[in-house]
């Protein structure tokens, strides 16, 4: 388990290239935490570790945003809406993690999964988070 303290969200950033560093194809990676914590600008640092250009926006609307890079394939779900682990299934996140795509998870709270790692964020004050990051390795 590792615990960080960022102060802005330039450092949560930093703390996502630091996690691509450790993830492989087919990993899940549960985020907890509520409304603005940071966990898409985490996944924004995420992706630019796993060598990602794309601008990275939050899923909010679409479910899941699909990232292409080089070497990797992320996927980036908002599951706020979802009820359960059928849910999931039925928007096919299973197939993404069959074929070796990432897949980072917004609300992980509201499914049922196995993650990977799980990465939970507190709010200290406006400008800074706790982040614990758990998982192989960690
Ligand atoms: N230490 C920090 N880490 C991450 N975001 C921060 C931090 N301090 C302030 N913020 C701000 O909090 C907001 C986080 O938004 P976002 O990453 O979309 O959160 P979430 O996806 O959890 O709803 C951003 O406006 C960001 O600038
Ligand atoms: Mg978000």
């Amino acid at each position: 388990m590792r615990e960080l303290i960022t102060e802005s969200a330039q450092k949560t950033e930093q703390a996502g290239i630091w996690l691509a560093g450790l993830v492989k194809g087919g990993d899940i990676i549960a985020y907890k935490g509520g409304l603005g914590m940071g966990k898409t600008t985490f996944t924004r640092g995420l992706a630019e570790g796993l060598g990602i250009t794309e601008q990275v926006s939050s899923p909010t609307f679409t479910l899941i945003n699909e990232y292409r890079g080089e070497k990797n394939r992320l996927c980036h779900v908002d599951a706020y809406r979802l009820t359960g682990g059928d849910d999931l299934v039925d928007t096919g996140f299973f197939d993404y993690v069959d074929s070796g795509w990432i897949a980072a998870v917004e609300w992980s709270e509201m499914v049922e999964l196995e993650a990977d790692f799980t990465v939970s964020f507190e709010r200290i004050d406006d400008n800074t988070r706790k982040i614990t990051i758990e998982g192989r390795g960690v």
